[in-house]
């Protein structure tokens, strides 16, 4: 089978522990002329300063440690990286539904491309809050003459074209400041996207979010939620609460400092208490204390169970606003550095009542240890992200009508973010 390889597409994922950078491209397989995998070519880290809760604190600070990371992955490449699709999180987020009605424009009735270009442009007409702007508009599904649940209405015949579209909203000055760091690093932005919308494009398969799944990314600061549905987006949400509490509690439990409970938290953290036997100990003195100090892991697993239940409880809450606690028939898929915890995975059934897994990126290949870590999916995702958008239509998961539409309307926020350009 001849390979041949397509544009170099690359992710910048900017997260309050670590900025990561991952490059790929698309290997494309002939004579089939299918896109296949994903191959990632290079990915790189390096500790972030500047950020709180996905919102940029000093963008001094922001563009030196995307400059460490950037050289890290220009090295690993050996090329220059030119422009990078970045992904947006943070609490300033919003998200909410959306109509769009338009008259079908041809004689004939039949519903072209332009149709639902213009209703989907239509929906994107909300009353905007002041200083927001809108991310995404991501149509749903589709109704055409009052025949609902239309997932690719172009060729279908009709008089009026409704469609339901989930609209995704940033702060304005969130944005520019975003878009001002990652420039003064002289990168040019393809887009923004929606971090948790791009790591769900990593770790599902289209089957799961047919079925109906949420992908959790569970961060330092901010743990993100996006829920799919018959194919598509229903909700997504962003919770101020990360992997980082759980060190603090641990911290203010053993009254340690922050970096030995870090520690702790990583060599020997475990959310299910009752696994453990009372017998095992740490020795704080091996991860950098000044004294000898033994804690009791079991004592330590208990501290970490409490905070896992509560950041858990609020992610069943939230899938209870949209009537979905315990209802998503594909579960829970775990991505994020804080999904590492051993015995998570358990907690997690336990606590929301669904399947859970492990989201390590799929259709990947490549530097095969990074694109492994739940650390790296939304950078990975990314990378995804672009892929599809460029070569809308073909690449898998998603109608033509879909991508083309999504695409189409990401095409004013590069236009506002050119405008922004030094
Ligand atoms: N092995 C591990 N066990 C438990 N927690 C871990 C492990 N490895 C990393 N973490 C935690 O994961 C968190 C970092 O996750 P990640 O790198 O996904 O966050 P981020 O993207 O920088 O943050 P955010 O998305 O909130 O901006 C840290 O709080 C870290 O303590
Ligand atoms: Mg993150």
């Amino acid at each position: 089978m001849k390979k041949r390889h397509s544009e170099i597409i690359a992710g910048l994922d900017i997260g309050t522990s670590a900025v990561r950078l991952v490059v790929g491209q698309r290997v494309e397989r002939e004579p089939e002329n299918v896109f296949g995998e994903m191959s990632i070519l290079a990915a790189a880290e390096a500790p972030s300063s500047g950020m709180h809760k996905g919102t940029i604190t000093s963008i001094e600070d922001v563009v030196s440690s995307v400059s460490a990371c950037l050289e890290r992955a220009e090295r690993m490449l050996g090329v220059p990286i030119e422009s990078v699709w970045v992904g947006i999180s943070g609490l300033h987020i919003m998200s909410q539904p959306s109509k769009g009605v338009v008259a079908v424009s041809k004689a004939d009735s039949e519903i072209a491309e332009e149709d639902v270009a213009r209703a989907v442009e239509a929906s994107r007409a909300i009353a905007t809050p002041l200083n927001y702007e809108v991310l995404h508009v991501l149509p749903r599904s589709f109704v055409i003459d009052g025949q609902s649940s239309i997932k690719d209405p172009i060729g279908m015949t009709g008089i009026r074209l409704e469609v339901d579209s989930q609209i995704i909203l940033g702060s304005s000055s969130q944005i520019k400041n975003l878009t001002k760091a990652v420039y003064r690093t002289g990168l040019n932005i393809e887009d923004l996207v929606l971090s948790i919308l791009a790591t769900a494009e990593a770790v599902v398969t289209p089957r799961q979010k047919e079925l109906g799944v949420v992908v959790v990314n569970i961060g330092m600061s901010t743990t993100s939620l996006a829920v799919f549905e018959e194919g598509d987006i229903l909700y997504t949400g962003i919770l101020p609460i990360g992997s980082e509490h759980i060190t603090n509690d641990i911290a203010i439990g053993l009254r340690t400092s922050i970096d030995i409970a870090e520690q702790v938290k990583v060599q020997y953290g475990e959310c299910q208490s009752g696994e453990i036997s009372k017998r095992e100990e740490i020795d704080l003195l091996e991860l950098g204390a000044q004294d000898h100090e033994i804690v009791k892991k079991q004592y330590v697993s208990e501290i970490i169970e409490a905070r896992v239940e509560e950041i858990l409880h609020k992610i069943d809450q939230e899938l209870g606003r949209i009537k979905r606690s315990g209802l998503l028939p594909a579960g829970v898929v775990l991505t994020g550095g804080g999904a590492k915890l051993p015995g998570l995975v358990a907690a997690v059934k336990t606590n929301l009542r669904l399947p859970a897994i492990l989201g390590y990126p799929i259709h990947t290949t490549g530097v095969a240890d990074k694109v492994n870590d739940l650390s790296y999916a939304t950078a990975v995702g990314l990378v995804e992200w672009g892929g599809a958008m460029i070569n809308s239509g073909i690449a898998r998961g998603g109608s033509m009508a879909h991508k083309k539409v999504v695409a189409s309307a990401t095409a004013h926020l590069r236009k506002w973010i050119k405008a922004l350009l030094p």
